[in-house]
């Protein structure tokens, strides 16, 4: 059996693919990849189909990550599916959450800063209007946060 996790963000194309492929990461380093299905996905469809934002893939290849993508919609069935959903902010929560009236569901919907042990703020920043700092802090804070959290479900 494996452990369904699905990293959710508004757009789908700057924080949660870039989560997924570093949550992914840390979990093929650790030869673990059996035991996950890991996947990606925005709250809004406004850029499903879309590659991941050329912003995020510059910065993601200057820290030494490459990966390729494809963006789509978070559906109510993926809240059913999956057994975590981590998602970037409390706005992408709040969205996730209103898909679905069953506790058990809303109990799977975590915020991806929960993994965050060096930083003090709830929210993974939208980098959508920033510039390259932005890009670049948000994957510093996702590095961090994808390892704990793959050490914690790695420890069950
Ligand atoms: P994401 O970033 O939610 O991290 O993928 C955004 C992408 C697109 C937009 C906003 C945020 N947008 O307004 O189109």
């Amino acid at each position: 059996m494996q452990f369904k996790v699905m990293f959710v963000c508004l757009g789908n194309i700057c924080r949660s693919p870039l989560a997924k492929a570093l949550f992914e990461k840390h979990v093929n380093d650790s030869g673990l990849q059996d035991l996950f299905l890991i996947d990606s996905a925005g709250t809004s469809g406004n850029h499903a189909g879309e590659n991941a934002d050329l912003r995020t893939l510059r910065n993601a290849k200057e820290n030494g990550l490459f990966f390729d993508h494809t963006a789509k919609k978070f559906t109510p069935e993926h809240l059913k599916d999956f057994d975590m959903i981590v998602v970037m902010d409390r706005s992408n929560e709040r969205n996730v959450k209103s898909l679905s009236n069953d506790p058990a569901d809303h109990k799977k919907v975590h915020l991806m800063r929960k993994w965050d042990h060096e930083g003090y703020a709830e929210d993974v920043p939208d980098p959508w209007y920033g510039g390259h700092e932005g890009f670049e802090e948000v994957f510093q804070i996702l590095s961090r946060s994808t390892a704990k959290l793959m050490q914690e479900l790695a420890s069950d």
